[in-house]
């Protein structure tokens, strides 16, 4: 699997806010918005353009578009505080939406909505979740990806563990990664250390 870090200045001094516990909560919601116009500046930075004309005040000249603009998901409730941003950022893309909550007991995703286009043959699809822990809610995402005919899949993601990737890398899924950190690892309850805390409660408090 393909994952590229955001190693940007920037990105680090947003990362830092967001790991800080004294972070409120809306201060935390703005740097997830600002980290996510970078991380997905980055994840689009190799899609194909097309030209067209386009008229300026004062002359004729060629413009450039995405030629196949993305499908963008955020996994609710945490990848919610990025669909805006990233949306800002490709005003062409269309957006589904999946729910997906970790039992807190076994880790396990469970699935609780699903909003997607019935085909997602030829389109770029962009999961967006602040973490990357286990990956098993990542995994589940795809798989309804794949299910309905998606090949191009790229998982932007806040932060990742290294065994979030190593799970994404085994299930041989058609996905790469887009983040601004790999961390050290997940401790006894399964949270990304040293992380970020609970990406979902950080933006909008405790379930
Ligand atoms: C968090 C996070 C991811 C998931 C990561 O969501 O936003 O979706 O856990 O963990 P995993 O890689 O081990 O599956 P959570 O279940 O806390 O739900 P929330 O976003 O509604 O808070």
């Amino acid at each position: 699997m393909r994952t590229q870090v955001v190693d940007h200045p920037l990105a680090s001094a947003l990362l830092t806010t967001m790991r800080d516990e004294r972070t409120d909560n809306a201060a935390f919601r703005a740097a997830l918005r600002e980290l996510t116009q970078m991380l997905i500046y980055e994840a689009i930075r190799d899609a194909p353009t097309e030209e067209f004309d386009v008229q300026t005040p004062v002359a004729r000249t060629r413009g450039v578009r995405l030629a196949n603009p993305p499908l963008l998901v955020p996994v609710l409730r945490a990848g919610l505080g990025m669909v805006d941003q990233a949306s800002a950022s490709i005003p062409q893309a269309r957006v589904g939406f999946v729910g997906m909550a970790r039992d807190e007991e076994t880790h396990e995703p469970v699935s609780y909505l699903e909003s997607l286009p019935d085909s997602l043959a030829g389109i770029p699809v962009y999961v967006l979740d602040p973490m990357l822990a286990t990956g098993g809610s990542m995994r589940c995402t795809i798989e309804l990806l794949v299910a309905r005919g998606a090949t191009d899949i790229t998982a932007v993601c806040v932060v990742a563990a290294p065994e979030g990737i190593a799970a994404l890398e085994k299930s041989g899924f058609p996905v790469r990664l887009v983040t601004a950190s790999i961390d050290d690892g997940l401790n006894g309850a399964a949270f990304i250390v040293p992380g970020l805390g609970d990406a979902g409660d950080r933006q909008f408090g405790p379930r």
